[in-house]
């Protein structure tokens, strides 16, 4: 099945942007023959306060040439903000709907035109500079689904300081690093969140993170908070006056009611009392095309997350064309991508792509399966969603409820439906296309990176040909190349690693403060390319299947991790001597953490050890990253030379005893010793 061919809807209205394969190929010729007057067709639409003049694009890919550089429209300047915003305000679409806002709650909603964006952006932009926050300093946002997150971002790409947007899910020591390596000025964050029927106590992670960002050298000047829990009192169901009365129902509950916000008078501000004050004009900072736009933390291979860096011109312009021509999007359409401001997703397609292109969107805080499994399909038909954007690991929980809740709503206004961040399997993929899109919507299956700020490879609605599972073709100006393990290139069929030949406008440029890291990690292994870390095949009709991971990351929920991070988590407990991770399968989060530990001497391995292990990697990385499974393992397989054979561990963990070639092992003895200590019954025998 997975294998057949999915011709997009004839009828599909308003007609797409592209409606045939013909008009992509021609498209996407032009694009590749000639990149700098393609782009530069693009970069018309846009306000340059200096226009590019100079060479649209230079670059060097290749290592053994010298120093990787990547850059667009070198001496232009512009000003991401002013682009979004008052451009679209200056277009007549000042009262227009920016964002839905739609709350953990049902009950808590709002919305926010362009113009009352615009105000509210430039408010904050002057309380930042009255923080002493100046063009080219770091900003740490950390902070739940809400308006004043956009705001914030907004506000710093208006005066020219770099955001770094920490996904509130991190734990205070993940905080901590990431706020250091930005060397982060300010801090704005929120008292608290409920998450479901969980309450988050940001304020407390942030002050924890502080504390010892400090210890280890780096002082946070200021931290600015939202007051955003007495707003979710609607969350509490009331009696017939109004007044809460659960509060001492639920321990949960009744923390949100007594919670007292930690305060240090010398740094810490009210998000309002501030804005009280705050001008509602600032004119924005020119910038220069090339200028650092924001900073967003991702996992490494060796353990320490790599800030990677994007600028401005160039990541404008590629958000902007990709959520045009991906999500289809027309004038008056209603957008919602469901992922979190903290991953990539939230920067490039919940904020900068739908903004630049005026759109309207929804912006959603809570969770699917709260008060109810049918939630997401509530807000559908509620704000008569168009194009609707998620991950697979929420379509595959979605689906273990059946068709049930989402029959139970209207959702006819849908006509793309996205899926990002881990490859999707035909099974959800079919779910997706018939319960959801009622065998009539797109499918856009987009495959991208933090590094590459926009889609890489996708199908386009209305126009490509779909198959369940495959990222299908490149978008405009992207060159995929596969590779053998040589470096050789492989032509038609077969299957490698994914490598791109040359920029497109919105790929990063470096690592904070590390581009040696940067040239090690994407471009020593093939010279000359972009290499992304995943695998892909091409089949016959040149369709591209990502195939996963080619090093040592794994994607848990669609959240990229490295082995290496959980690794480091777990040693530090003091009862291991030595821990190895694998990923391995999972139904609903695409894969999970198996981890195999090795205790000190004297030390027995039991179930309290499994709980404090799962606690460390909670309290180092953050919950998402809690491992499944953790095992004892007396000895780990190791080469003679004294490293892990992680193939063999990944064997061990499903229980299949297919191990191959085990002879380069320098003790084969310690194997059975590993399947005997396997835990759970749900194994593969
Ligand atoms: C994986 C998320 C298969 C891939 C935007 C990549 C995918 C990593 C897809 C990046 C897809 C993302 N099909 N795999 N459509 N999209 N991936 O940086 O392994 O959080 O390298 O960016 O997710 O994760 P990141």
């Amino acid at each position: 099945m997975a294998n057949q061919v999915y011709k997009p809807n004839p009828a599909m209205k308003p007609s797409p942007h592209l409606g045939s394969m013909k008009e992509y190929e021609k498209m996407y010729k032009r694009s590749i023959e000639s990149p700098e007057e393609f782009w530069q067709d693009i970069a018309k639409q846009f306000h340059w306060e200096t226009p590019p003049t100079g060479k649209f694009c230079s670059y060097n890919f290749d290592v053994t040439k010298g120093p990787i550089s990547i850059k667009w429209m070198e001496g232009a300047t512009t000003n991401i903000c002013y682009n979004l915003l008052d451009r679209n305000v200056r277009k007549g679409m000042g009262d227009k709907i920016a964002f839905y806002w739609a709350g953990n709650d049902p009950e808590d909603y709002s919305r926010l035109t362009y113009k009352k964006l615009l105000i509210q952006v430039c408010k904050f932009a002057n309380v930042l500079k009255e923080k002493g926050v100046t063009k080219g300093d770091r900003v740490a946002i950390y902070m739940p689904m809400i308006l004043e997150t956009v705001v914030a971002m907004l506000a710093c790409a208006r005066i020219g300081a770099v955001h770094s947007v920490v996904f509130a899910g991190f734990s205070s020591d993940s905080l901590a690093e990431r706020l250091i390596d930005a060397k982060a000025k300010v801090l704005v964050t929120a008292d608290g969140v409920w998450r479901g029927e969980k309450l988050l106590c940001l304020k407390e992670i942030c002050d924890a993170a502080m504390d010892r960002s400090k210890k280890l050298g780096h002082e946070v000047e200021s931290c600015i908070l939202v007051k955003h829990l007495p707003r979710l009192s609607a969350f509490q169901s009331r009696d017939g006056d109004g007044k809460v009365n659960d509060a001492e129902k639920s321990p949960e509950k009744r923390k949100a009611y007594d919670y007292q916000v930690p305060w240090n008078e010398d740094r810490d501000c009210w998000w309002d009392d501030e804005m009280d004050d705050a001008s509602s004009s600032c004119y924005p900072v020119w910038v220069s095309a090339e200028d650092p736009l924001f900073l967003l933390y991702t996992s490494g291979s060796t353990g320490k997350p790599k800030g990677v860096v994007h600028t401005t011109g160039g990541y404008l312009i590629y958000a902007a064309t990709t959520f045009k021509y991906v999500f289809d999007y027309h004038p008056g359409d209603v957008y919602w991508c469901t992922a979190d401001v903290g991953w990539i997703t939230g920067h490039t397609y919940v904020v900068y792509g739908p903004l630049a292109n005026g759109a309207t969107s929804v912006l959603f805080e809570g969770l699917p399966f709260h008060p109810h499994n049918g939630r997401y399909w509530e807000i559908v038909e509620q704000y008569n969603v168009n194009q609707f954007y998620t991950a697979p690991t929420a379509i595959r929980a979605l689906m273990k409820f059946g068709d049930g809740p989402v029959k139970k709503y209207k959702l006819d206004s849908l006509r793309v439906l996205g899926s990002v961040g881990e490859p999707i399997n035909a099974e959800a993929w079919l779910w997706y296309y018939n319960v959801v899109g009622g065998g009539k919507c797109s499918i856009v299956d987009t495959f991208w990176q933090t590094e590459t700020g926009g889609h890489v490879l996708t199908p386009l609605p209305g126009c490509t040909p779909m198959k369940p599972g495959s990222a299908t073709f490149p978008f405009f100006g992207v060159l995929p190349v596969l590779l053998d393990e040589k470096g050789k290139e492989i032509e038609g069929p077969g299957e490698g690693y994914l490598v791109f030949r040359r920029p497109w406008p919105g790929i990063m440029r470096t690592i904070n403060g590390n581009h040696q890291r940067f040239e090690a990690t994407y471009f020593q292994k093939f010279p000359g390319f972009y290499t992304s870390g995943d695998g892909a095949r091409r089949d016959e009709d040149g369709y591209l299947w990502i195939t996963g991971r080619m090093d040592d990351m794994l994607n848990v929920s669609g959240h990229l991790l490295s082995t290496a991070e959980v690794e480091g988590a777990l040693s530090e407990h003091p009862s291991v001597s030595e821990a190895a991770v694998v990923a391995r399968p999972h139904p609903v989060k695409g894969e999970c953490l198996h981890c195999f530990i090795s205790t000190k001497d004297g030390v027995q391995f039991s179930p309290k050890l499994v709980d404090d292990l799962r606690k460390k990697v909670r309290e180092k990385i953050g919950p998402f990253a809690a491992p499944e499974y953790i095992q004892h393992a007396p000895a780990l397989p190791k080469t003679r030379s004294g490293k892990i054979v992680r193939r063999i561990l990944k064997k061990v963990a499903l229980n299949d005893r297919s191990l191959g070639d085990i002879s380069t092992l320098a003790d084969e003895s310690i194997i059975e010793n590993l399947f005997a200590n396997l835990p759970g019954k749900d194994l593969k025998t």
